[in-house]
């Protein structure tokens, strides 16, 4: 498999790293590697490959392209010139695939290639495999979540360390956590990206993100984990989907979890995503939301997975867009 990756940052480093120390022979070769600028890649390996010029990739004869570069617009175009072009893509940028899944994998589809993006939603949990492989004899009522690392981080660091919200920020983008502009983690926006794109897959709904209820940490007060630390409860920032006589509702908000719920006992980066089928009941998957070697398994699981199942996609998503209620609690016609 000739593939070309776009970004070589933290996913890109922790992917190739995983390439380069595979003992098994899986014939994937790198042709090219696309960077904004490349004297910052001078240490790097494959630094022969490094280019500044999508064009340099494209006109290599990949068969897959890796896009980690999390810009949505340009990610966007990248994907979809690749598909049209009979180029499978496993993508991790869960912007893209929240607003234009659908677009994207019926161009895949029509093409007879692959688009994967198992790394979008919690990092390192194989989650999407699960709803989509693992669970597929299951009708999924519902999912409740951890689905961000960084506000996982602050709210922990709230409650361990007795942190003021904008101190535990601080904290967060110190170790790299938290981008430079934190707004989508602590608004809840990424969680709901993510929440919308496991719904679609689980409830077989087009389930938009804008359409949940959203409600981020930026208002959590040191007060607020005082008094849930009280109750015996620790802050979580949750999502919660479900669907009941066909219709999807769902939220991302803070709340006070019970200590003793595997919610509440969630830490730092980790993500928890709890998924209730009919047959099977519920079940748990617990790992790293994000990093470099955890979201880089991911990515290369589904770079592995299109080499022994050439072509395939997750099963059709209803064309029928769903009746999304804001909040299951509040439910009105
Ligand atoms: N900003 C994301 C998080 C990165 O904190 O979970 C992984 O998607």
């Amino acid at each position: 498999m000739k593939l070309g990756i776009l970004g070589y940052g933290v996913v890109g480093s922790g992917l190739i790293n995983m390439i380069d120390k595979d003992s098994k022979d899986r014939g994937i070769e790198i042709k090219g590697i696309l960077v904004k600028d490349k004297r910052k890649h001078i240490d790097k390996k494959h630094y022969e490959k490094i280019t500044e010029d999508i064009e340099d990739i494209f006109s290599e004869d990949i068969d897959t392209l890796v896009e980690l570069i999390g810009d949505e617009e340009n990610a966007y175009k990248y994907i979809k010139r690749a598909l049209e072009n009979g180029i499978n893509v496993v993508t991790a940028n869960k912007a893209v695939i929240a607003d234009y899944g659908d677009e994207l994998i019926n161009i895949a589809r029509e093409k007879g290639v692959s688009l994967r993006f198992e790394a979008s939603v919690a990092g390192g949990v194989p989650v999407i495999k699960v709803l989509s492989e693992a669970m597929s004899g299951n009708q999924i009522k519902s999912i409740n979540a951890i689905l961000n690392g960084t506000t996982n981080f602050i709210l922990s660091k709230m409650h361990d360390e007795k942190l003021e919200y904008k101190d535990a920020l601080k904290k967060a983008q110190e170790v790299g956590f938290a981008e430079a502009d934190p707004s989508a983690d602590v608004f809840g926006y990424d969680a709901a990206r993510k929440l919308a794109i496991l719904s679609n897959i689980a409830f077989e709904k087009r389930v938009n993100w804008k359409d949940l209820y959203i409600c981020g940490i930026d208002k959590v007060s040191a007060l607020d984990i005082d008094s849930a630390s009280e109750l015996g409860c620790r802050i979580k920032l949750i999502c919660h989907s479900e669907v009941e006589n066909g219709k999807v509702s769902g939220y991302v908000r803070p709340a006070a979890v019970e200590t003793g719920n595997p919610l509440s006992g969630i830490v730092n980066e980790n993500n928890l995503v709890e998924i209730c089928g009919d047959s099977v009941g519920k079940i748990a998957l617990v790992g790293k939301g994000a990093g470099s070697f955890a979201t880089g398994s991911a990515v290369y699981s589904d770079v592995t997975d299109i080499i022994e199942n050439p072509g395939s996609n997750l099963s059709e998503i209803s064309d029928e867009i769903t009746n999304v209620y804001k909040n299951p609690e509040k439910k009105e016609d």
